[in-house]
């Protein structure tokens, strides 16, 4: 295995650069290529087969970019079209949903568990199923909701995090979640960390897992049992070894896209998939 092969990353769009950054922080000495399917987000309210599709296009671009790993940063692709990245790729991936459980089952204390996602992640059950694959069932409760509006609002920035009728939004589709008495959170969305601060007021003493950290951590295991970890390098690293490919630069790409990632965005290439 050659460790100085890059990792790829595939998101719907930008969201994805949140765990990116997850990536960056844990594994600094990797090299990375980064996938944003721009140009057809958003990913959340679209059918399972639409999203195979693409999926099974971003996985074969990967390929062609030789990396040693795939990363699945969309969550709605994690929950709906893991078996179409698998049928692709002889390369091996990690979705966002298996890391996210086993977290959220080491923290819970009371064994009441809170999933919010796009559409299709909640309606896929992904996070249930694997719930109920990795934890003891019968003693754990479920409360899962979609969370459509809070995309969106991420991208439009700090402004509107920050603001009254976000929050607003955010008590209206947690409030389940207070009745229920859950004592940890999966963040199944790439945009939701981001809100972690305002989830964090609306929903206090409860754990809220970031499914971009814990498969960056996950990662390293991995890659380690590959013999595939790269070199760490003894120069001091000025900025990550990324290749930002996207779909589509969208006009307000460069005030949104390195605001999400933390440091700005050089050279990002247009690529077309699928044609
Ligand atoms: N990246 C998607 C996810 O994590 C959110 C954006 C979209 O709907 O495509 O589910």
């Amino acid at each position: 295995m050659n460790n100085e092969k890059p990792i790829g990353v595939f998101d719907s769009g930008i969201g994805g650069l949140s765990v990116l950054k997850q990536f960056v922080r844990f594994l600094p000495f990797e090299k990375y290529i980064y996938l944003g399917d721009t140009g057809r987000v958003p990913y959340g309210n679209k059918s399972a087969e639409t999203i195979k599709r693409y999926a099974k296009e971003s996985v074969e671009f990967l390929k062609s970019k030789d990396v040693k790993l795939i990363i699945i940063a969309c969550n709605t692709v994690s929950s709906v079209a893991l078996d179409a990245v698998e049928q692709s790729s002889n390369v091996p991936f990690i979705g966002m949903i298996h890391p996210a459980v086993a977290a959220a089952l080491r923290a819970t204390q009371n064994n009441k568990l809170g999933i919010i996602g796009t559409r299709g992640t909640i309606a896929s059950k992904a996070y249930n199923t694997t719930i109920s694959q990795l934890g003891n069932t019968s003693s754990i409760s479920i409360t899962a909701r979609a969370c459509p509006l809070f995309v969106p609002l991420v991208e439009e920035g700090p402004d509107w995090i920050a603001h009254p009728s976000t929050r607003l939004i955010a008590e209206e589709y947690l409030k389940d979640f207070l009745v229920e008495g859950i004592d940890t959170l999966i963040l199944g969305c790439t945009h939701y960390p981001f809100l972690h601060q305002l989830l964090s007021e609306i929903l206090p003493g409860v754990a809220l897992i970031d499914s971009g950290e814990h498969s960056a951590v996950g990662a390293i295991k991995l890659l380690a049992e590959m013999g595939a970890l790269a070199a760490e390098k003894n120069e001091f690293l000025k900025k990550p070894d990324i290749d930002f490919f996207f779909t589509d630069i969208p006009v307000n790409f460069y005030d949104t896209a390195p605001r999400l990632l933390g440091f700005p965005i050089e050279s990002p290439h247009r690529i077309n998939l699928g044609q």
